[in-house]
């Protein structure tokens, strides 16, 4: 198995984390991957919000029903969404913008999980807390911070999802 896939297969939604902060450098890299993910016709349609502040996590984890353990990471990232910049492909390449930043805080030893939030009837409140311009829209929540649990999770057979040639 080659480096990229072993990182892939690894990488687990961590919803446990430790007490430790994480370190600025690693938010930085992470950050650069997502700014490195292609995007249709190299729009960009994204921008990243990091949020640290402790009642304000304490908030997000009571306003999202399914996303208590961002009271839990040290850090949230909240890939944000713009529709202005490109109407057809901001959430897809914003999503793949997230994946990067995801992988990234694998190889380097951090947790994360992704918590969605775009088109939901939380959206606003969310944005409200977080001062959001009307014209964004929030991908996400995505926990991140030092895992404390070692969650296993399976994927359908790669059979009933290929098709070669003809479907
Ligand atoms: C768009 C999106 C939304 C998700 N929303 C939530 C969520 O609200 N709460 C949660 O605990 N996990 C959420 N997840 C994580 C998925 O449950 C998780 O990726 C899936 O079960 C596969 O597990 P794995 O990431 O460990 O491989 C979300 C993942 C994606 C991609």
């Amino acid at each position: 198995m080659n480096d990229i896939l072993n990182l892939l297969k690894t990488r687990r939604s961590i919803r446990k984390y430790k007490d430790l902060p994480v370190e600025e450098e690693k938010i930085e890299k992470c950050l650069e991957a997502a700014r490195w993910a292609p995007s249709a016709s190299n729009k960009q349609p994204w921008e990243f919000l990091i949020v640290t502040d402790k009642q304000v996590r304490r908030k997000l984890s009571e306003i999202h029903p399914y996303a208590r353990f961002v009271a839990e990471s040290p850090v949230v990232f909240v890939p944000l969404t713009n529709p202005e910049v490109h109407a057809k492909y901001h959430m897809s390449d914003s999503a793949l913008a997230t994946l990067q930043y995801m992988i990234e805080a694998h190889s380097l030893g951090l947790g994360t999980c992704w918590a969605g939030v775009i088109d939901s009837s939380i959206e606003p409140e969310i944005k409200d807390l977080l001062g959001v311009p009307e014209h964004l829209n929030i991908l996400g929540l995505v926990a991140t911070g030092y895992p404390d649990e070692e969650p296993t999770k399976t994927r359908k057979e790669l059979d009933t999802q290929v098709h070669y040639e003809k479907y």
